[in-house]
């Protein structure tokens, strides 16, 4: 069936959201999939009380071929099943491969069995994260029965599918998903139709929706797309069958789609279950913050003022500039390799066409962007000053972390590759001043090879409004999603940090980079921070501030039980909190520097720690919890700087109640969970 633009159009006016939204730009949606109790991650620090002295390797193969010792490993260790490898690179600082592979079953892809092993320069496996499906149930405590039973209820409330098949999909397309094991017994038309239910959005004319079915001369696999789908702007789905492992233990056949949403800021990836329709997980690669960031330095509005800056370019991670994609590729205007910055106030969806300032040539033929600011006026009058700040910062953050380790092979943002590795073609759009919200700003991961987006908005709470992309930490927080949701669980994954407290470590990376990015020389052990003070006019969002004092923050890892905790916003906090300990600890023993380049990113607190938290996020399993993050830090440590600063990190951790003993139950539920917290050190540290 063949429609008009205009009738396609009038479908998509059709479609009716209904959920509860403060601002209606989001479809309010918590994000939620099933807590796997087998779910583990091994690093030596994780096993052992006596510190990393005792370290023992998991397994040893050739340090030649890092991939074949991981596969062999997990082969010979883990698993009898098949699997695929996602991704493999090697981190050049410390030489650890890491190495992410996806379960198969049936030839599907099970969406959370995930193997993540980490690979030593001399061959060693030193670290691995597992949740691949065992095939049996795991044994239950009490204390989780009941968690579940509290997390049915909370995902059944409101929930609830009043599932009523509205089309069959006609035989041959249903051939084509058909698993050996298993039969999918609705259309994959009945599981979008199902999803849009649960989102409490109308599709109006569902028997519009078609599947297009793409072969390929030496693929096995189809490429099979939803067509006329009037939840996205081109109307396309891409759908997948796959397995999902539930909360029992059981192992479910789903469709698996992703939905970038037309009138919405999200971007779902969702599995539905083939034979109930029942909405089992879903992910949304925008990442919302409700908060403002402090900027970096001077660069706030109300700290300093604008300083014209030269050729801030750095040589390894921009080779070509910030204005260029490939030889012959130059730009005038806010566009590279790196990013695509243009303002979006009126809404659109083709941001190719977004306005973007076009630089001066000065007589050298060097591109000056200077444009002025009136702050008494609204922000759309300055609004390519704002374009410059979004794209300068954006720019800054690809060269800073492309120095420790988010690179080409690990998935970062560019373009054009270079030929380092990795997939080409995501530069990230960014928009200024962007039309569908207000107070806020989000960011949305795709895997590698797919644009990243960020969206930053005009806050409106001063009488003046004012805009969030002069705020250089609203842009660190939000391009920092792109980072950490990139570097866990590999490039190729997107989904492993989307709820829980991996949810909620996603926000709490970002308050830690921004807040980092804002250190200077006359900060010491005492310095407090505040998140979001200019675009709020004043007031910083997050409960507490930033600081190493437990009255100013209280806040340590039990109070995460609480309800007011459940919320990923919180939970950041809360891991932020942590890691300014860490970065305070090391501070006690080592200098900042203003040269985030250095060479010698040991010798300063603020790069160590920037390399700890990064490498980190590398060795961490999918969906991991505070405890397992932790561990990845600790290992990371030992890596680079051998142990020397191992109880500084334990210190910082166990002042939060992230001690040796802390545990939890639940910790990727969509409600609390359940924790036992800990102030003691390994006995090494005492
Ligand atoms: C692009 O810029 C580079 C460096 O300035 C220059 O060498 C190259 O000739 C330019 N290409 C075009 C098509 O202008
Ligand atoms: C460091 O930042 C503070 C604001 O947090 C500022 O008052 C101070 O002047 C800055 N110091 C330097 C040396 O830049
Ligand atoms: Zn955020």
């Amino acid at each position: 069936m063949k429609f008009s633009k205009s009738q396609s159009y009038s479908l998509l006016a059709a479609m009716v959201v209904v959920a509860s939204a403060t601002s209606a730009h989001r479809v309010r949606v918590q994000p939620f999939g099933p807590e796997l109790a087998h779910q583990e991650y091994h690093a030596p620090t994780s096993i052992s009380t006596a510190g990393f002295a005792t370290d023992k390797s998991f397994f040893t193969g050739s340090a030649s071929n890092p991939q074949k010792v991981a596969t062999d490993f997990v082969e010979q260790h883990l698993t009898s099943s098949q699997y695929i490898v996602k991704n493999t690179y090697t981190s050049k600082h410390n030489g650890v491969t890491h190495v992410y592979l996806r379960q198969l079953i049936d030839g599907l892809e099970v969406v959370n069995g995930d193997i993540n092993v980490n690979v030593d320069k001399n061959g060693n496996v030193i670290s691995y994260g597992d949740s691949f499906y065992k095939g049996q149930r795991t044994e239950s405590l009490s204390i989780k029965d009941w968690i579940q039973k509290e997390s049915e209820n909370i995902l059944e409330k409101g929930r609830q599918l009043n599932f009523g098949r509205r089309r069959r999909g006609n035989a041959h397309d249903q051939e084509l998903f058909l698993a050996p094991e298993a039969k999918a017994t609705i259309s994959p038309q009945d599981a979008v139709l199902s999803f849009a239910r649960f989102l409490n959005v109308e599709i109006v004319r569902p028997e519009d929706m078609d599947i297009t079915t793409t072969y390929s001369l030496n693929s096995d696999k189809a490429e099979v797309v939803l067509t006329n789908c009037p939840l996205t702007a081109n109307g396309k789905v891409p759908i997948n069958q796959a397995y999902i492992q539930t909360e029992n233990g059981a192992l479910e056949l789903v469709y698996d789609f992703q939905v970038e949403m037309k009138d919405t800021d999200n971007w779902f990836h969702a599995q539905v279950n083939a034979k109930t329709g029942k909405v089992m997980q879903v992910i949304d690669w925008v990442a919302d913050a409700t908060f403002n960031v402090y900027p970096m330095g001077v660069n706030d509005p109300e700290d300093g003022d604008r300083k014209m800056v030269v050729n801030p370019e750095d040589k390894l991670a921009s080779p070509l500039g910030w204005n260029r994609q490939a030889q012959n590729k130059n730009f005038t205007t806010t566009i590279g390799n790196n990013v695509y910055a243009g303002e979006n106030r009126r809404n659109g969806n083709d941001w190719q066409n977004n306005p973007k300032p076009e630089g001066k040539l000065s007589k050298d033929g060097d591109l000056i962007f200077d444009f002025k600011i009136d702050f008494e006026k609204d922000p759309s009058t300055y609004v390519d000053a704002a374009i410059t700040n979004l794209f300068y910062w954006n720019n800054q953050i690809h060269d800073v972390f492309y120095h420790y380790g988010f690179d080409e092979p690990a998935g970062n943002f560019q373009e054009n590759n270079l030929g380092r590795g990795g997939l080409s073609g995501d530069a990230v759009i960014a928009n200024a001043q962007d039309g569908s919200g207000y107070n806020n700003a989000n960011f949305a991961t795709p895997p590698d090879g797919q644009r990243g987006q960020m969206r930053m908005y005009v806050w409106d709470i001063t009488e003046i409004p004012r805009d969030g992309d002069l705020e250089s930490g609203i842009i660190i927080h939000e391009y920092a999603h792109g980072i950490s949701t990139r570097l866990t669980g590999g490039p190729a994954n997107s989904g492993c940090l989307a709820w829980g407290e991996a949810g909620g470590m996603g926000e709490g990376w970002g308050d830690f980079f921004a807040t980092m990015f804002r250190q200077n020389e006359t900060h010491n052990y005492h310095s407090e921070f505040e998140m979001a003070t200019y675009a709020a006019g004043g007031r910083g969002i997050r409960r507490f501030p930033y600081s190493t004092s437990l009255q100013t923050n209280p806040e340590t890892f039990k109070i995460m039980d609480g309800q007011a905790y459940w919320g990923v916003h919180a939970k950041g906090e809360v891991w932020a909190e942590m890691l300014f300990e860490v970065y305070q600890n090391l501070h006690l023993r080592l200098p900042f520097t203003d040269d985030w380049y250095t060479r010698d990113k040991t010798d300063y607190a603020n790069t160590l720690v920037l390399q700890l938290v990064v490498d980190g996020l590398k060795l961490q399993p999918c969906m991991p919890s505070f405890i397992q993050a932790r561990d990845a830090i600790i290992q990371a440590e030992k890596l680079l700087t051998n142990g020397r600063y191992h109880c500084d990190i334990w210190k910082g951790f166990a002042k939060r109640g992230l001690g040796l003993k802390a545990r939890v139950i639940g910790a990727n539920a969509p409600f609390g969970g359940l924790r036992f917290e800990s102030f003691a050190l390994p006995s090494t540290c005492e």
